[in-house]
């Protein structure tokens, strides 16, 4: 059998398609590939170098060793709970849902380890609800703290909540037993309770921040232990590795899908809407938005000028979207790009029933394969959008599983890091969410934080002025 690949198809932004005014051409194309081409070789290089860390997770046989090892020792456990948040949640979640079955949490024969949770929150109705469920088996749960600072107050309050529970019902000697952190190998609190407390471990690699994890021990841990096969997702994202590093514009998904996007938002396209139509891969569109926002959302370039350039990412779901944006989108302003994510074949599938007697008008579908209703939805939506001009890529999952899930993902970091150059700022920090961390520690009452409190004052005081 042949390995399953994902392809990008991007014909449907061609001027051939499109026309002039909204597709493009093989000129603008080949300008874009002269543009691109030699960032190709900075990326290769900046890699050669240690500076885009990410690069490497395919080939981290030692951490495949230590998430396996630690996977066997608790994948007897009924529940295994992720306490963290974005980059250090959002990738766990997303690779459950694709590759463990829609029940996986409910029906104890679709699944082949323990239940999954991830929180990636700190709303205290959806945390009581948890804990009221989670309260009398917490001998039989594994909490996965997964903070790369090892500072981030929403973990921080996850863990202390759950540490807090378990001391309580399970003494002292139970949080050995129950928790297992990821974190810096040297740095920060986290580490420093690891140590002294002497949790289970593992580490989040230097160099590689949290939204480019997934592949880390951040992503790999709780999907190692939910039976997934994370090899094979490594060696997914390992072939991709070589098609992403090609140095021909043509040949190289990742360069032509950032050149393509760059090029749409200089063109005032500037929001970029990832549809999958597949539930399994809904929460990756999910993984993409901060991948794509905190990486390219910049107010400054890399020579400290002021651009404040990003695309504004949105999540769509096909078919369900479609009663609800397509409207929009094919109407309203013409300032998006389309991205698809399509499955040739599903896994599982299933056949429509028949019609009633009394309802004849219904027998077109009866007895159809439901994968090719949806399927059938996505070419129709496509067309839709290209009728109204609206330019569309698609990724083609042959199908989905772990091998193809790591192509997905080391195709879209890549493109990340090429756009990042396109738009010339740097794709790895997140100077802009620093403040927003820091206020809430004010607003905690935080003492290092009290001069930032006193800021913060004017916005928070009512004012009955404002208030209707
Ligand atoms: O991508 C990022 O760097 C962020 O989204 C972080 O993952 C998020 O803020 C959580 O940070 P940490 O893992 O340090 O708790």
């Amino acid at each position: 059998m042949e390995t399953p690949q994902v392809k990008f198809c991007y014909k449907n932004v061609t001027a051939e398609i499109l026309g002039k005014e909204h597709g493009i051409t093989k000129q603008q194309f080949d300008e874009l590939a002269k543009k691109t081409e030699p960032l190709i070789g900075r990326l290769n290089d900046e890699r050669k170098a240690g500076k885009t860390r990410y690069r490497d997770l395919p080939y981290q046989a030692d951490t495949v060793k230590k998430v396996k090892k630690l996977a066997d020792e608790v994948k007897e456990c009924e529940n295994f709970v992720v306490l963290g948040i974005g980059g250090s949640a959002l990738g766990n979640t997303a690779l459950q849902t694709a590759l463990n079955p829609y029940m996986y949490n409910l029906d104890e024969k679709q699944r082949k380890g323990p239940r999954l949770f991830v929180l990636d929150n700190v709303d205290p109705q959806q945390m009581k609800s948890f804990l009221d469920w989670i309260g009398d088996k917490l001998d039989k749960t594994i909490f996965n703290v997964i903070s790369k600072s090892g500072r981030t107050a929403e973990t921080v309050a996850q863990f202390l909540t759950i540490c807090g529970i378990i001391e309580q019902k399970l003494g002292k000697g139970g949080l050995k037993n129950q928790i297992i952190t990821t974190t810096d190998a040297q740095k920060g609190t986290l580490r420093e309770i690891t140590e002294k407390l002497g949790f289970r471990n593992l580490c989040v690699p230097d160099g590689v921040g949290g939204r480019f994890s997934v592949l880390s021990a951040v992503g790999l841990l709780s999907t190692a232990v939910c039976g997934i096969d994370i090899e094979q997702l490594l060696a997914g994202a390992a072939e991709m590795d070589k098609k992403v590093s090609r140095k021909d514009f043509y040949q190289n998904p990742a360069a032509v899908n950032a050149a393509i996007n760059w090029h749409y938002y200089n063109r005032g396209k500037k929001i970029s809407v990832m549809m999958p139509y597949s539930f399994a891969l809904k929460d990756f569109a999910d993984w993409y938005r901060q991948l794509w926002a905190e990486s390219l959302g910049k107010a400054k370039d890399l020579a400290g000028k002021e651009v404040f350039v990003g695309p504004t990412a949105i999540k769509a779901i096909g078919a369900t979207d479609q009663h609800s944006q397509v409207q929009l989108y094919r109407e309203g302003p013409n300032d998006k790009l389309f991205t698809f994510l399509a499955v040739q074949d599903f896994e599982r599938d299933v056949e429509i029933g028949k019609a009633p007697d009394i309802a004849p008008e219904l027998d077109y579908l009866s007895g159809q394969k439901m994968s090719r209703l949806l399927n059938s939805e996505k070419i129709a939506t496509e067309y839709a959008l290209l009728e109204s001009k609206r330019p569309c890529l698609t990724v083609a999952f042959d199908r989905i599983c772990p091998y193809t899930v790591g192509q997905f993902i080391y195709l879209y970091e890549a493109t990340t890091s090429i756009a990042g150059l396109l738009f010339g700022i740097d794709a790895y920090n997140q100077p802009a969410v620093e403040l927003g961390k820091d206020a809430t520690l004010a607003l905690m009452g935080n003492s290092k934080y009290k001069e930032l409190a006193e800021k913060i004052k004017p916005v928070t005081e009512i004012d009955n002025r404002f208030i209707i």
